[in-house]
Order: structure tokens, then sequence, then C-alpha cells
């Protein structure tokens, strides 16, 4: 029997940071000893998050103690700021601070960063086994990258795609655009993110570039869940399920899929739904905080492990 590797959790009292413990505990080859936050040091897990009780006793804390493993799910910034003082064997970012080249990142983030970017983490890219850095992708890239992945080198110059988002997206702190009386019952275009999301250029690299992604971002008023679709001219349902027939963490559905069905999973759910004369749609559906964000940070560390990618995240999501 293999010994578990040891875990920290930075920005666990976070959303992100909350995912990512949730799919560690249940993990047959990690033990979590550390988890972080600012506001709530010295506070059990289980108070802070009562879904925890039972589950761990673990104290949040202002630093993490050595690991093997440690994930940052921190605000941007804090990552590239402390990474280089972790000793830690994998280093797991779920910030945007690892995922562009320098330049970009500078243009798109508004900081230089120190360290360059990191192995890109969308499983379905593959090139992940040995990583020892890997950069988490962004929630609306993850869901953006996998419709249009089996395209590769095939995309029209320009790619329009739309995207809804639940409000988790934006983090556990409270801010005027996130408050409940703004987004219940509300549909809202991102002021100032309509063609100039961040995740744009996250998606044309990691495709391969080619191509420019004009993207229009959309609060929706659910608490979890992202469903995107863009237009793409010949693509077929038939390809799209033949690409994704060997990936446990994609399922392509005869149907376009919706968020119930992929809520709590670490699954994306994909579909095409191809109309008259080669016209067809590609729809994925995600949950951000999973797919999105936690449980594919721990299936990055799974692949960089050489472990199969979905050890320890083989669950089927609530019905309904
Ligand atoms: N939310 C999503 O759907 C999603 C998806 C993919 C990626 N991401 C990215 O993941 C990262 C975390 O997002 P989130 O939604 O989990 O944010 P969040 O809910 O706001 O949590 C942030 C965490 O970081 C801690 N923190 C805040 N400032 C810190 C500092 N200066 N030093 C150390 N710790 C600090 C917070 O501690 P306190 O609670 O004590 O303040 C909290 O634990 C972000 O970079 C975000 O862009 C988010």
């Amino acid at each position: 029997m293999n010994e578990a590797l040891s875990v920290v959790v930075l920005g666990a009292s976070g959303y992100t940071g909350a995912e990512v413990l949730r799919w560690c505990l249940a993990h047959p080859r990690l033990r979590v000893v550390g988890a972080t936050s600012v506001r709530h040091v010295g506070v059990p897990l289980a108070s802070l998050w009562p879904q925890f009780h039972g589950f761990t006793d673990i104290v949040l804390s202002a630093d993490a103690p050595d690991a093997d493993v440690a994930f940052f799910c921190l605000p941007h910034g804090e990552a590239a700021r402390r990474a280089p003082s972790f000793n830690a064997k994998v280093l797991i970012d779920l910030s945007g601070d690892h995922r562009l080249p320098d330049a970009q990142h500078a243009r798109w983030y508004g900081s230089p960063r120190e360290g360059g970017p990191w192995a890109y983490g969308l499983p379905e890219l593959g090139g992940l086994a040995g990583a020892r850095r890997i950069a988490n992708p962004g929630c609306f890239a993850t869901a953006l990258a996998l419709a249009l992945l089996p395209f590769r080198g095939r995309l029209p110059p320009v790619v329009h795609a739309t995207g809804l988002t639940g409000s988790t997206g934006s983090g556990a702190t409270p801010q005027t655009g996130t408050h409940h009386p703004s987004r219940a019952e509300n549909l809202r275009p991102y002021r100032d993110k309509v063609l100039k999301h961040q995740h744009s250029p996250e998606v044309e690299q990691a495709l391969g570039g080619g191509f420019r992604l004009q993207f229009v971002p959309i609060s929706a008023p659910v608490r979890r869940g992202i469903l995107v679709s863009i237009p793409l001219p010949g693509a077929t349902l038939a390809e799209w399920a033949t690409f994704y027939a060997a990936h446990p963490l994609v399922r392509v559905l005869p149907e376009p899929p919706d968020l119930h069905g992929v809520l709590g999973s670490p699954r994306a759910d994909l579909s095409v739904v191809e109309g008259e004369d080669g016209e067809a749609v590609v729809f994925c559906a995600i949950d951000n905080l999973c797919r999105g964000a936690g449980s594919q940070a721990v299936a990055n560390l799974n692949l960089a492990m050489g472990w199969p990618v979905d050890l320890g995240l083989r669950t089927i999501p609530p019905v309904p």
C-alpha cells in the first residue's frame, strides 16, 4: 500500500479552497494536513462550513505546514508571491497567476509576474505526467476550451461565444455586483468584460492560437454552474463523441446539457446541436467550483502523479 501524499490548501475558507478540500478528503491517496485563512484563523473548518462536520478536525491556520502538495486557492497575485517559498513536491495554482505567458499576463492581469507560466492543467490536453507546477484553468476557460478542443487547428479566425455563470464565480467575499438583490431574478452581462474577459486569451493559447475568441460573459441568478454556447459551423455530435470517448471527466450527450446534470460533479457535459447546411452550436455545462476549479485541480494532481485522472472523483451528481 502506497503512503498517502500530504496536502495543504491555502485559502480554505474560500469557495474554491473548500471545494478542493471536499475532494481531497474523499481521495484514497491524499491526506489533508493544513488549511489556511486570513479572517478565520483558529476556527475549525467544520464550524465555518458545517458540511465538513464529522469528516475532518482540521483548524484553519494563518500559515501552512510543509506538505507534499500545495493548492493555492487565493486571490490574484498571492500565489505568485508565495509560491517561491514553498518546497512542496507539487504546487497547483487555481488563480490566474501562472496561466499566461509573461507579456500577456501583464496585459490582462495588470501587473508583471515573477516565475513564468506553469504547465496548463486542462486534463484533456495531456502532457501533465510528472508536472510539478500546474496552473489550473479559469472556470469559463475550462468550459470554452472543452467545447472547442475537438476542432483545435481547424477553428475559424473568429469564434463567438456566450457564457452564463453563477454567483459563486465571484468568491466568498460579498461585493456590490454579487449582492443578492442585484443578482436574483436578473441576467446581466459583465459590465467591463464583454469581449474583454481574461479567459479569452487563456483559451486561445491553450488551443494553440490561430483564432480570436469573442466572448460575452453573463451573470445568471444561480449559485453554481456555467453554461456556454458557441456557434461552430462544421461541428458534429459524432465527432465530439468520438473525441471525448476516452476522457472520463467529459460526457457528450445527444441533447443540450443543463446545469442540473453537472452540479457538484467533476465532469463536464457537452453536446453539439446540428442545424441545416453544416450549421452547428456546441454547448458545454460545468460546475464552476468543481470541473471549473476544485475537482479539476485534483484531476491535474492525479495526472501529475501518474494516477488515473478520475481517481477519487468517481461520483454521480445528486438528482435532481
Ligand atoms: N470561484 C470560482 O468559481 C473560481 C473558479 C476558478 C478559479 N477561481 C480562482 O480561484 C481563486 C480563489 O477564488 P475563490 O472564489 O475561492 O475566492 P474566495 O472565496 O474569495 O476565497 C479566497 C481565499 O483566499 C484567502 N485570502 C484572501 N486574501 C488573502 C491574502 N492576502 N493572503 C492569503 N490568503 C488570502 C481568503 O481568506 P479569508 O476567508 O480569511 O478572507 C479565502 O480563504 C481566485 O484567484 C479565483 O479567480 C475561482
